[in-house]
């Protein structure tokens, strides 16, 4: 039984779609925290694999990528034992909440929503409905197990405050249904750029390989994507304006090494970018190998993955459930017997 609200630990919620390897800047943003969150709060994570399919997928290729992203969650240290960790597609209550939220959501709300903009304008062949109502999906999924806190990179603060505004308007129109979320957005790494590019966010749907780093290159592309990095040329390794590229690597450094930036700059001082990129491709290098060498195991089990994630759903489809029908009643659903 679920405990009281009085008791109960603060629970956090987040979600990742399993679309490609996650990059660099999945992990600094999110899945760092998501790891580090398991030790004070009941957690809640799935794969938003409803939401990849706003865009084409390949079905072989989806399923594959789903699968693997499972192991690198767990190769990246979700615990399933401690937190819930499901797939999106095999908790129906997502998809229903999310209809019901769609009603309750103006289009005008939609319409601003930047990544809708950028996605409609990267796939202008393939506008549809499912990329508008997205982020109603993204509220059910946070409001329908009650999560005080939602762990995300600054891009999706926008759905994220939709999300707010949609609990708070149910819970006005009829009485405290839903718990309003916090996002946990982290001080470092929330917005981790495009190393060809930094005006533009690390993104694995890029279509230069060499803009991102993907949780599996190795070593070797590693340190030769930093040492191609996009950076100016003053040459001297400082925090500050219309240094996009300079700043996103040492943003990319502390939120790795935990050092500040005047520690940075002291540490580089007097030495070229060469050695400063190079001293981020190792930091980089450092922490992924681990990951990289438990995934590899991990991603051969398929048995041990098919148990994690069906002994998952289960779990999260029973808090689920409750605040699904709870907000069926408050509309004025008939109750569902079973
Ligand atoms: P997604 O799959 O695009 O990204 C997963 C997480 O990674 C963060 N992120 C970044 N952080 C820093 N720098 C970057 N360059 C970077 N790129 C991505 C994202 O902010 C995100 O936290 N709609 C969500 C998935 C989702 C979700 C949810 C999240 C579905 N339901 C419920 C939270 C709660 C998405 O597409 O994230």
């Amino acid at each position: 039984m679920e405990n009281t609200v009085e008791t109960r630990k603060k629970r956090v919620l987040s979600m990742i779609q399993p679309t490609g390897v996650f990059t660099l800047g999945n992990y600094l943003g999110a899945l760092r925290n998501f790891v580090a969150l398991q030790d004070d709060y009941e957690c809640v994570y799935a794969l938003a694999d409803l939401h990849a399919i706003t865009v084409r997928q390949e079905p072989a290729a989806f399923r594959k990528n789903t699968l693997s992203a499972y192991a690198m969650m767990l190769a990246l240290g979700i615990n399933p034992e401690k937190s819930i960790f499901f797939i999106q597609s095999q908790v129906p209550e997502h998809a229903q909440l999310a209809w019901i939220l769609n009603c309750y959501t103006q289009f005008g709300e939609l319409s601003r929503m930047t990544q809708f903009k950028d996605k409609a304008a990267k796939h202008a062949d393939n506008v549809n409905a499912g990329l508008f109502t997205y982020p109603c999906l993204m509220a059910a999924d946070i409001l329908l197990y009650n999560a005080d806190y939602v762990p995300v990179g600054a891009d999706q603060k926008q759905h994220l405050e939709l999300a707010r505004n949609v609990a708070e308007r149910f819970n006005g129109l009829y009485s405290p249904t839903f718990v309003v979320p916090e996002g946990l957005i982290p001080k470092t790494g929330a917005r981790i750029m495009s190393l060809q590019d930094p005006t533009k966010k690390m993104s694995k749907s890029d279509d230069n390989t060499a803009s991102f780093i993907t949780m599996l290159d190795t070593p070797d592309q590693i340190i030769k994507k930093f040492r191609r990095a996009v950076t100016d040329s003053e040459a001297c390794v400082r925090y500050g304006e219309g240094k996009d590229g300079i700043n996103n690597l040492m943003g990319i450094y502390s939120s790795i090494t935990g050092k500040t930036y005047a520690e940075i700059e002291r540490e580089f001082d007097g030495r070229g970018y060469g050695d400063f990129k190079t001293a981020v491709g190792e930091a980089v290098v450092e922490t992924l190998e681990p990951i990289q060498t438990r995934y590899k195991a991990l991603v051969q089990d398929k048995a041990y993955l098919e148990k994690c994630y069906s002994e998952a759903a289960p779990r999260a489809e029973a808090i689920a459930r409750r605040t699904l029908h709870k907000a069926m009643k408050k509309v004025g659903y008939l109750p569902t017997i079973r």
